[in-house]
């Protein structure tokens, strides 16, 4: 492992991350001593930064669910998460050198084992990341994995990569983990709220995911939403909104292989076509 250029996603640069430090599975112990001061204020800033937007915008699961993350002031020790999150939910954080390939990464959620980048990104790159960095994995996705409900349907989606890995449905798979995992979005007691990570993590798209006119915004529809391509360096154009937790759930717990096989045949939604219904 870790010959360049490795190409995961949609990225087409190499990734950032040490490849050579990883195990087979491609975790690797989170190097805590190789943080400079300079990479924990990084943190602190971009943690105090986004704490300070979540209010009216974040969804209230993750809002409560924030402070059971721990320390913010630095960058934590994934040890001490993991006391917390394991007794609350039985999901474990476990390092990465960044973005790994699909199978072993299905295969670490369906384990209840979140992957987490452990370096961070550069004092220049504050605004903007184009690969996910320690921040956007550890606040933007590990304070909803204390949501029993949530930390369920995450797993339920690794289970479901290992079976679409084998039926060649990952790229409709991964659809779903993007309109919903990283920007979905959710409305609670009438209110439209993020709790996608990447909008979670992300300065500028947090308002403009739930205020700004210009995005669509549609009921999450399976369907709709598997044939729908994404774009991974711009704001979305589409948003796909759901209920609850519960009505995820309950959404995604049909046997996808015939809806695999269904929609193969038919033609696929650019990122940004309109719907004539909107939410
Ligand atoms: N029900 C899906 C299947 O049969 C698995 C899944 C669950 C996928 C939840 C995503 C989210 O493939």
């Amino acid at each position: 492992m870790g010959q360049a250029p490795v190409v995961y996603g949609q990225s087409t640069r190499p990734p950032r991350g040490d490849y050579s430090r990883a195990n087979a599975d491609y975790t690797c112990p989170q190097d805590y001593a190789s943080y400079t001061d300079a990479d924990h204020d990084t943190y602190r800033r971009l943690y105090e930064r986004q704490r300070a937007l979540l209010p009216g915008l974040a969804s209230q699961a993750f809002i409560d669910a924030l402070p059971s993350m721990g320390a913010s002031d630095r960058i934590p020790r994934f040890e001490e998460v993991n006391e917390r999150l394991y007794k609350a939910t039985g999901w474990e954080l476990v390092g990465v050198p960044g973005l790994i390939p699909e199978v072993p990464f299905f295969t670490l959620l369906a384990n209840r084992k979140f992957p987490v980048t452990d370096w961070i990104r550069k004092p220049e790159e504050f605004e903007y990341i184009v690969e996910p960095d320690i921040f956007h994995d550890l606040f933007g996705h590990v304070p909803l994995l204390f949501n029993p409900v949530f930390a369920d349907y995450v797993q339920r989606y690794g289970q479901g990569g290992l079976k679409a890995q084998g039926l060649g449905s990952c790229e409709m798979l991964s659809r779903l983990y993007w309109y919903t995992i990283e920007f979905g979005l959710i409305r609670e007691a009438g209110q439209l709220r993020a709790y996608g990570a990447g909008i979670l993590s992300s300065s500028g798209e947090l308002a403009y995911s739930v205020q700004s006119p210009e995005p669509q915004r549609i009921p999450l529809q399976l369907e709709r939403t598997m044939r729908t391509r994404y774009k991974i360096d711009t704001y979305q154009q589409t948003y796909f909104v759901i209920d609850s937790f519960e009505q995820l759930f309950e959404m995604t717990a049909a046997d996808f292989a015939p809806i695999y096989e269904r929609l193969r045949g038919l033609p696929e939604f650019a990122a940004d076509e309109r719907e004539a219904v909107a939410a």
